[in-house]
């Protein structure tokens, strides 16, 4: 089987993969990440989001071998320091989970999202989460969780 360098949250790991293996594999049976999940594993619902060069991309569709010399983030590697980054704490103030199984794709889009623009307006937030889904019927608390971190992301960035 080969072996592929992947650059993950600012570390290079070797995995070993299938050329048509997904991301979401190596990321959670081989490099036994938490953040992560599976859940379709067709590209619906958006909880084996991570960020590619920035951008969300659905991990259980996306071959580990075509993201060698990429840079790769995931929900594990946003704390720095002990501290969560805002948009984890934005969740964790508004309790925004029931069974928590979807927080991951909700969490990555919001990272990439204000990351990119700290000011989004509420439309700009609605349009950035089409086809991220939670089964428990937690999307007004996400919101609400998402737009808080938009406020202290801007307030710092003023
Ligand atoms: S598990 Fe990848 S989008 Fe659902
Ligand atoms: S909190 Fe359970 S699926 Fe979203």
């Amino acid at each position: 089987m080969p072996i592929y360098k992947l650059n993950i949250d600012g570390a290079v790991k070797s995995v070993e993969a299938d050329v048509d293996e997904p991301l979401l594999y190596a990321l959670t049976d081989k490099l036994k990440l938490k953040g992560p999940k599976f859940g379709c594993g067709l590209a619906q619902c958006g909880t084996c989001t991570v960020l590619v060069n920035g951008q969300p991309i659905r991990s259980c569709i996306v071959p580990t071998a075509s993201l060698e010399n990429k840079s790769i983030r995931t929900l594990d590697g946003l704390a720095k320091n002990g501290q969560l980054h805002a948009v984890q704490a934005a969740f964790v103030e508004e309790q925004a989970a029931q069974c928590g199984y979807c927080a991951n794709g909700w969490i990555m889009h919001a990272v990439a999202l204000l990351e990119k623009n700290p000011k989004a307006t509420d439309q700009q937030i609605k349009d950035g989460f089409a086809n991220v889904q939670c089964r428990c019927g937690t999307q007004i608390a996400i919101m609400r969780a998402v737009k808080v971190a938009r406020d202290k992301m801007s307030t710092a960035k003023a």
